[in-house]
């Protein structure tokens, strides 16, 4: 049996003729960058993510860099910014000439502790970055809270969690901007990169379209210095093809996710996540977790979320336990990958940018402890009970 991480083919396959057909159809067309098939694209996902204004980007990169420079953020400022998250969070903003201020995330949901972001709030702090990782929106009722005390712009990094949900809202929603990836990997994959940004205010949400462009307002009038972000109508329009089973892929990660929490949580030493745990100080979880003997600890979806599983990541404790688990997954051809082997403060670019790499434990530990394992929406019954059996065997190792 061989099961990968991620099979886009086997998603791809059924699509094949629509996904044909508006290739020649944009071929014929003639428009290959914006034009309308970028506008249906951007109405559909603002819909999807409760916002205003969609603005069909290059990537979610882009997107990230777009929603900061629409803020005129910049040398001088301090951005909050979660340390366990894929770089682009992080790159955008030293691009911007801005400092990144290393946040820690808490030890339930992998993401920003909004508790520990306010330690590192001062009046240099113009915005925060929550990212809603794996699929899991962020604490953002905190995070809105926080940011209306100190005045702080909120941008939520959706690159992992498009139409994830959060007390009745969606994520890209709730803050100043949201940013998506379109990135193949992503529950909504296109065919190449694409990314969109979410927005609710009317006055930002037309400079962030003028900045796509250059800041051009006007034919030849550049009233700002933007950039080339614009998305391709190609991409726009296979995205479309998606979007009416994408609400059904989802549905398909989640039914995963609930097996694997079902069957994985009978194996000796294998324990699912508290949300009790997400106040809890990590030195005190990590001392409850070694007397009780832990080795796996399976992820949850919070109350009031609506978790749509970009990602399975569990924390497998015990000194090298992730590694020989990872390693004896792959001789078993189970797709695995650890997201992330490294911490923002950690890396070699951002040792003379970034501030705040104190206090960042639970990250740092994190690192030696996720693995991901296959929640695609394509895995079979057989593929997910032969990952089960082959965690079941690489545990009792
Ligand atoms: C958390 C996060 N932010 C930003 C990005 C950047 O998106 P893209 O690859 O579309 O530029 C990604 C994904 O790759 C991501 O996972």
């Amino acid at each position: 049996m061989n099961v990968p991480l991620l099979d886009l083919q086997a998603q791809n396959q059924p699509l094949e003729p629509e996904l044909k057909a508006v290739f020649d159809s944009v071929l014929r067309s003639g428009r290959f960058i914006l034009g309308p098939e970028v506008e249906a694209l951007e109405a559909s996902i603002a819909a999807l993510s409760g916002a205003t204004y969609g603005i069909g980007v290059s990537s979610g990169t882009d997107a990230i860099l777009l929603a900061l420079m629409a803020l005129e953020i910049g040398p001088g400022d301090e951005v909050l910014c979660p340390t366990f998250t894929f770089f682009a969070t992080a790159g955008c903003i030293a691009r911007t000439g801005a400092t990144p201020v290393w946040v820690d995330i808490d030890p339930v949901s992998f993401n920003i502790d909004v508790t520990k972001a306010e330690a590192k709030i001062t009046d240099r702090t113009k915005a925060i970055i929550p990212v809603h990782l794996y699929g899991q929106a962020a604490d953002m009722d905190a995070v809105m809270a926080l940011a209306a005390k100190y005045s702080l712009k909120v941008i939520e990094d959706t690159a992992q969690a498009i139409h994830a949900g959060y007390k009745g809202k969606w994520v890209g929603g709730m803050g100043d901007f949201g940013t998506i990836s379109f990135y193949p990997t992503k529950n909504l994959g296109a065919f190449g990169d694409a990314g969109l940004l979410t927005a609710n205010d009317t006055d930002l949400a037309q400079k962030a379209r003028w900045l796509r462009n250059h800041g051009d307002v006007a034919r030849y009038v550049h009233t700002y210095v933007g950039g080339n972000f614009r998305l391709d109508a190609l991409q726009a329009a296979l995205l479309r093809v998606k979007l009416p089973y994408f609400a059904s892929y989802v549905e398909r990660r989640r039914a995963h996710a609930q097996t694997y929490l079902q069957e994985l949580s009978k194996l000796p030493g294998v324990v699912i996540a508290s949300e009790a745990d997400v106040t809890t100080p990590y030195s005190d979880l990590a001392a409850r977790e070694q007397s009780a003997g832990i080795k796996m600890v399976l992820p949850i979806e919070l109350s009031g979320r609506y978790h749509t599983w970009n990602q399975f990541t569990v924390r497998i404790l015990g000194d090298g336990r992730r590694d020989a688990v990872r390693d004896f997954l792959r001789s078993k051809n189970i797709g695995c990958e650890t997201y992330y082997p490294v911490t923002m403060d950690q890396q070699e670019c951002f040792r003379s940018i970034g501030k705040g790499s104190d206090s960042l434990e639970v990250a740092h530990a994190f690192t030696t402890q996720t693995l991901s394992i296959p929640v695609y929406p394509e895995l079979s019954a057989e593929q997910q009970a032969y990952v089960i059996t082959s965690v079941a065997e690489a545990l009792a190792l």
